[in-house]
């Protein structure tokens, strides 16, 4: 069977009348999403090649980490900061270009209703579990055995 490569033109210039949306869009939300992709873009930039230099390319780069290297990271407010706004804006970018996506292709209330709902959900559960993450993490965590600790803990 061919697969085809082509992507379909997006449904605003040929919406059949039983998909038609009803109700006008509220306030200027999509204008500030629109906006949110260009500057949370540009600061990505900074973010992720920021990122990518200081962990694979300064000092003995990509070989320097393990478990330490990061524990150490975590352990300077600085990268926690760093490292949270990346995770942040990451997701809620990522999340808002998907989002634009669904809005652009899925022509079903329903479908868009159910794809974009398991979107929140994933783009949530990430954020949540992340930031929770990037503030509780303890390489030596009180109480644990002392087999299960790496070496640097019982300095
Ligand atoms: C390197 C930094 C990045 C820059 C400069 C950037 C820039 C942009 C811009 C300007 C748009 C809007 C495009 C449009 O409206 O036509 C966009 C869309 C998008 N971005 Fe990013 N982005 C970056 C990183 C990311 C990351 C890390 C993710 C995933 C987590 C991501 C996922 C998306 C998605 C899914 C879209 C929607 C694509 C579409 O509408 O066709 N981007 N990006």
């Amino acid at each position: 069977m061919a697969v085809s490569t082509e992507i379909q033109a997006p449904r605003s210039g040929r919406i059949a009348p039983e998909y038609k949306r009803h109700g006008r869009s509220k306030g200027n939300f999509e204008m500030f999403a629109w906006l949110f992709m260009r500057l949370s873009g540009v600061v990505l930039v900074v973010l992720i090649f920021g990122h990518l230099f200081v962990n694979l390319m300064v000092g003995e780069g990509v070989h320097a980490i393990d478990f330490g290297f990061v524990g150490g990271k975590w352990a300077d407010p600085f990268w926690q900061v760093w490292d949270l706004a990346m995770l942040w804006l990451a997701m809620l970018h990522g999340t808002n270009g998907v989002r634009t996506i669904i809005n652009d292709y899925a022509e079903k209330d329903g479908t868009r209703m159910t794809l974009k709902t398991v979107l929140y959900l994933a783009s949530a559960v990430v954020i949540v579990l992340g930031t929770l993450v990037i503030f509780t993490f303890d390489p030596c965590p009180a109480g644990a055995a002392a087999d299960l600790l790496p070496s640097f803990c019982r300095a």
